[in-house]
């Protein structure tokens, strides 16, 4: 949440910033600002509501050789979405931008008086009038002194008028990345910022203080030992965080799962079997384990259910899965015999963050499948799968969650084989169809004209209901999330055979009801449930693998899914899914990539 950014080189800055906050603003876009440090002017601060876009207009005037600045697009939490509010937040001689919340920051104002320092209504301001009064001409004193009073999540960059050209940072919990480049010293929220100036970078320590110059970085802990972090490779290319020519990043994330999958299950398949020894998980980590718990939020949760529906079925082993926000407040039953399983695309969520501390507090090994490197969650866990779907820019979440639920099968294999439990046909039968699944997705996107037909019907809805079963019902849930999220559509999953227990008195003439039907075994079941809608003027959209179902006294239309083994049917069904919301909002004009309210990676509680 809030996508910070800062540089110091000898390149002017101003665009510099701009062009990596438009990289940056899937991680809010309430306001922008920039702050930059003019030689002859000092502090220059420009900031705006609105997107990026308006902030680039905003500061077109601005004809400003600095080359040393910081910027913000802003995810509002403590005050309302205004100009003022919006960072960089400037005080006396300090100017600076944040990510996170500062939970003491009305003990602050009163302890210190800084009331009459503020104007704005953000918790941030607060920190930068902090500095501002201790400050007596030496910066990392001072940043140490008022960090050392902050009580909550931060990442920061300062900028202090009367030190040209240098920046200074430091962060706890909240996300920053640097790098050194030929071009000058970056620092930034996340990775997709820095790729174009380097492919090296290193994650920023917590409680370290960096001092920005424009030649390097140094970083030294609290007590002012010099530090040298780990260096990173990042293997996405320049191409990856850009819309490669379709309209929205949404629908090139769609269209690159066959890539993102085979990318994510070829290197760890050996002989037709699960192979997890280079990232480090040995057949061990599985051995006396009894049980397992699913650790996710919003998409990558319903990864989880997924997996579950399959481990359970398929292996009959216990898996919970839990909402990360609710799992720590509920005294979770897990221990030393239940492998933690925590599923995040950014790595970064701070309620799953701190759902993997608390498994670990118990006992639990934690072994987590995240998509960015080095990311907080990727650091603190015992084991890490990472999936390989490069950089996931829109908001709603789609190649990263087909990526989790193959990750989430290569564990169940694994783990199979290491109980005994599967045989190694039966493995190699499933790892097969896994590396099948890209083909299967292809085969798909081939629908898109027809699904966008359907998507013009549902557009003007305000209630539309998904049903179905077993394992299509948790997919009915992912759908319903998706639509929600970005056609702003209110959409409810249900499972086909609960509707009659009270939800069923929402169906009247012409209410759109989306209906996935791929398991067999239930397949009679949920036609009775879909005829009890249609019976009471549903409209009813059919998703499934069986062209007999293709009646009217069924359903009005139907996506007929290609036909695949148990449990693989869930590509297909969520490519149909995704590309029916993503019609469907695109259709009533809105931004797809940038949906109301929300910003990518969630790191407030
Ligand atoms: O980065 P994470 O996978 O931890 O994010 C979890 C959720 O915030 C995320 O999946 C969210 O639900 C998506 N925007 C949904 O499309």
């Amino acid at each position: 949440m809030c996508g910070i950014i800062g540089f110091t080189g000898n390149e002017p800055v101003k665009d510099i910033l701009i062009d990596g906050l438009a990289q940056l603003e899937y991680r809010g876009y309430d306001s922008a600002g920039i702050a930059l440090m003019d030689k002859k002017d000092g502090i220059i601060l420009k900031k705006k509501t609105g997107k990026v876009a308006e902030l680039r207009e905003a500061a077109e005037g601005l004809n400003c050789d600095a080359t040393c600045g910081i910027g913000h697009t802003r995810w509002a939490t403590h005050g309302g979405v205004t100009d003022i509010n919006a960072h960089p937040h400037r005080v006396g001689k300090v100017v600076l931008i944040h990510n996170g919340i500062i939970e003491n920051y009305r003990e602050l104002i009163k302890e210190y008086g800084l009331k009459n320092s503020l104007k704005s209504e953000t918790d941030t301001e607060v920190v930068a009038a902090l500095l501002d009064k201790f400050y007596e001409g030496n910066p990392k004193k001072t940043i140490k002194e008022v960090v050392s009073k902050l009580a909550g999540s931060f990442a920061l960059c300062i900028m202090f008028e009367d030190v040209p050209e240098k920046i200074y940072a430091i962060r706890n919990v909240s996300p920053m990345v640097a790098a050194e480049s030929d071009r000058g010293s970056i620092i930034a929220s996340d990775l997709t910022a820095l790729i174009p100036f380097s492919k090296e970078y290193f994650v920023v320590p917590e409680y370290h203080i960096l001092t920005m110059y424009k030649d390097s970085i140094k970083v030294e802990d609290l007590k002012g030992n010099t530090v040298i972090p780990e260096k990173l490779t990042v293997n996405w290319d320049i191409n990856s965080a850009k819309k490669g020519g379709y309209p929205y990043f949404m629908l090139k994330e769609i269209h690159e799962q066959p890539e993102a999958l085979e990318r994510t299950v070829a290197p760890r398949v050996k002989d037709g079997l699960p192979f997890l020894k280079e990232d480090g998980i040995d057949d061990e980590v599985f051995k006396d384990i009894t049980g397992i718990s699913v650790i996710a939020c919003g998409t990558a949760m319903h990864a989880g259910l997924v997996g579950k529906a399959a481990i359970e079925s398929m292996l009959r082993i216990p898996v919970n899965v839990e909402i990360a926000s609710e799992f720590r407040y509920k005294d979770p039953i897990i221990d030393e015999k239940t492998l933690t399983i925590v599923l995040s695309q950014s790595g970064e969520t701070i309620d799953t963050l701190e759902a993997l501390r608390l498994a670990q507090r118990k006992g639990s090994k934690v072994l987590s499948i995240v998509n960015v490197k080095g990311s907080t969650i990727a650091r603190e866990s015992d084991y890490v799968l990472y999936t390989h779907a490069g950089p996931e820019i829109a908001v709603a979440s789609t190649k990263a969650y087909t990526v989790q639920i193959s990750a989430m099968y290569l564990l169940l294999c694994k783990i199979g084989l290491v109980k005994g439990i599967l045989s190694t046909d039966d493995a190699r039968k499933f790892i097969k169809n896994l590396e099948g699944a890209g083909e299967i997705i292809e085969k798909t996107l081939g629908m898109a004209n027809n699904i966008e037909q359907i998507a013009n019907h549902i557009k003007n809805a305000t209630d539309l209901f998904y049903i179905g079963r077993g394992i299509d019902y948790t997919m009915s849930l992912e759908a319903s999330l998706k639509l929600k999220e970005i056609s702003y559509i209110h959409a409810e999953a249900y499972a086909a055979g609960e509707l009659k227990h009270g939800t069923i008195a929402l169906i009247s003439e012409n209410v759109p009801v989306i209906a996935i039907a791929t398991e067999k075994d239930v397949y009679s079941k949920v036609i009775s449930n879909i005829k009890e809608v249609k019976s009471r003027g549903a409209y009813v959209i059919l998703v499934s693998t069986d062209d007999e179902l293709n009646d009217s006294s069924i359903c009005d239309k139907q996506i007929r899914i290609p036909e695949t083994e148990k449990y693989f049917s869930v590509f297909a069904t969520a490519v149909v899914l995704q590309l029916i919301a993503y019609y469907t909002s695109d259709a009533k004009g809105l931004d797809v990539d940038k949906p109301r309210n929300l910003a990518k990676s969630v790191t407030v509680e």
